[in-house]
């Protein structure tokens, strides 16, 4: 097969001879589980976003972030978390983790994530009710910002706290340039944002995440929980002649430490992030100039901070003579691979059947599913094949387009 035709994957991990040469480091230095690089990592994160490294802690993945935050700032069971329906699994599933229950609130039309609007509504009904919500979660999708300091206003009337699911956000940008999604986290007033450093995220340790935290406290409690619920860092006790084998544990902790290994390929990693952002940005920019044209599809906003995790296309079905799986199954036979974020939690038969759910209880969340797909972004990709993926696209919207 020549290069040309080859199948353009969803996603590609960028890896090279840094990381390689990080994992051997760390292989050959005689410690694989969690010290000095997962330390490093923490404070090389922390320095980038512009926040306390005492408050920044790396975790084995987003999910693990988002549930040592939530547990950290007191939800539990009985206990309520609003959250769109349009993430991924591992945004209610963690409120689940604590016994506590998910209350869904749609996305904003023509957007992808929370409404502040349906929010304060709920927010509002819940407490008539007398069942307030402990916490909102806004959810970053693909990186495109929530309206923070809306929600955040919201919550703050409330009473409520503020997680912010940032699995995609890293690192978005101000149009500016100026600020990037940590710093925003906590400086709207958010209690904590969690990232993922999963294998197709923007930057990557195969599995990992960061956790950030408004409050010493918090994230002292974290830190706690992060490893077995023990009351001090114990990784130095079979090391050294200051090692000491005691500890005693205050709570029924999680394993949720980020290992060495992957440690320092996120080390190697952050130190291509302003690289890898621009390419992203670049590719993003190319998709918007060369598919601003067709009317069968509709472009992701251009003049918002964001890390261009995602680029997702929404179909005009106005316009458009076949569903969203026939363009997927299209594209796929054009050469290129695309993925879909997200099928809503409300459909999903766990959230479903418990909470008696059907899809138009949350219209925008279906609807949006059922005419969005993502297209291939990542540095890896290079320029013939982000044509390539343009090509396609046109071809397919030329092929389907109502008449
Ligand atoms: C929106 C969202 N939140 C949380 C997560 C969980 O991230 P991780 O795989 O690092 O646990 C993901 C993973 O893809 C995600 O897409």
């Amino acid at each position: 097969m020549s290069r040309s035709t080859e199948f353009i994957p969803f996603a590609r991990p960028s890896v090279g001879e840094a990381e390689e040469a990080a994992v051997l480091r760390v292989l050959r230095s005689g410690w694989l589980t969690t010290a000095h690089e997962a330390e490093r990592f923490e404070q090389e994160f922390a320095s980038y976003c512009d926040v306390p490294h005492t408050r920044t802690l790396a975790v084995s993945s987003a999910t693990a972030a988002l549930h040592l935050a939530l547990e950290a700032l007191g939800v539990c069971s009985g206990r309520r978390v609003a959250v769109s329906p349009y993430t991924f699994a591992a945004s209610a599933e963690v409120v689940r983790y604590l016994g506590a229950d998910p209350v869904f609130v749609d996305i904003e039309p023509n957007g992808f994530n929370i409404d502040p609007a349906q929010l304060l509504e709920t927010l509002e009904r819940e407490n008539q009710a007398g069942r307030r919500i402990h916490t909102i979660m806004p959810v970053h999708i693909g990186g495109y910002p929530c309206r923070v300091a809306e929600l955040r206003r919201a919550a703050e009337r409330y009473g409520a706290a503020v997680v912010e699911d940032a699995a995609h956000s890293f690192p978005a940008r101000e149009p500016a340039g100026a600020q990037n999604q940590a710093a925003a986290v906590l400086g709207t007033g958010s209690d904590a944002g969690a990232f993922s450093f999963y294998a197709t995220k923007t930057i990557t340790t195969g599995e990992g995440g960061m956790l950030v935290f408004k409050s010493e406290s918090a994230a002292e409690r974290a830190r706690i929980m992060r490893l077995h619920g023990i009351d001090r860092p114990v990784w130095d006790r079979h090391h050294g002649r200051a090692a000491r084998h005691e500890y005693e544990v205050v709570a029924p902790g999680y394993k949720y430490n980020l290992p060495d290994i992957l440690a320092a390929i996120g080390r190697a990693q952050l130190r291509r992030a302003e690289e890898f952002a621009r390419r992203r940005a670049a590719i993003a920019a190319y998709y918007l100039e060369r598919l601003a044209d067709l009317d069968q599809v509709q472009l992701p906003p251009s003049d918002l901070p964001q890390s261009w995790h995602l680029f997702i296309l929404r179909l005009d079905r106005a316009r458009i003579s076949v569903d969203r799986d026939t363009v997927i199954a299209a594209l796929s036979e054009e050469g290129v691979g695309t993925s879909v974020h997200y099928k809503p939690l409300h459909l999903m038969p766990y959230y479903r059947d418990r909470y008696g759910l059907s899809p138009r209880d949350f219209p925008v969340s279906w609807e949006t599913y059922r005419c969005c797909l993502s297209l291939p972004i990542y540095p890896a990709l290079s320029d013939a094949e982000v044509e390539r993926v343009v090509e396609a696209v046109r071809s397919v919207c030329r092929r389907y387009a109502r008449a």
